[in-house]
């Protein structure tokens, strides 16, 4: 365990060696500042590295994550996250992106009681709560918690468009695409979920706020 953590500064110093080799300014053009183009909000699971994935660069994406991609309400980090991705780095696309066999969305599944982390897990067992019908007719275990792993990032993407950060932007006509994406840990392919949102008509009535 010691010789991984000290092993973890020996691969930094190759890191950024190797990166200079290809490019001696990559660190200092990243210096001068970012306008990464999209909004990353993804799973804290180890297996889901953001930028890997996507084979994006340092400076490309703007990372937001959390267990189980959610987006909660009342949550301050993921909150300023978006508003700092939205009014002053101006994305253009968000994307939230869950994962085949995540734990959380696996655990709200079950009446399981594991601690602190229950309330947070309550937030998804809503996702199941909205989609009942279609998920207890899965009587395939797996089959039915994969669909619930889909159906939980279609729900993020709405509560993402619900938010008032969201809603301000469209209202003045800014661009943003939030998308829904689930990757396999199995394959290491995303599958889009085709439940992008680009302006208010596509959500409830009732959320769509009315502009200042
Ligand atoms: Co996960």
């Amino acid at each position: 365990m010691e010789a991984f953590y000290n092993q973890l500064l020996e691969n930094n110093k190759k890191w950024a060696q190797d990166k200079i080799k290809n490019n001696p300014n990559f660190f200092s053009d990243l210096a001068k500042g970012q306008t990464p183009p999209v909004l990353w909000i993804g799973c804290a699971d180890s297996r889901v590295p953001a930028n890997e994935v996507i084979g994006a660069k340092a400076g490309e994406v703007f990372v937001h994550r959390n267990i189980a991609n959610m987006v909660v309400h009342s949550d301050m980090s993921m909150l300023s996250v978006l508003d700092y991705a939205v009014n002053v780095l101006k994305v253009k696309h968000i994307i939230v992106c869950g994962h085949y066999g995540c734990g959380g969305v696996h655990t709200a599944m079950t009446n399981k009681k594991v601690g602190l982390i229950d309330n947070w897990i309550r937030h998804i067992k809503d996702s199941y709560r909205f989609h009942k019908e279609e998920l207890d007719a899965i009587k395939d275990n797996k089959a039915r918690f994969d669909r619930f792993v889909e159906l939980n990032v279609v729900e993020q993407v709405h509560d993402l468009a619900k938010t008032s950060i969201i809603q301000e932007a469209w209202n003045r006509g800014q661009e943003v695409h939030i998308h829904g994406w689930v990757y396999a840990i199995e394959d290491g392919i995303i599958r889009d979920q085709k439940c992008t949102l680009k302006s208010n008509k596509e959500l409830e009535e009732v959320y769509q706020l009315a502009s200042a």
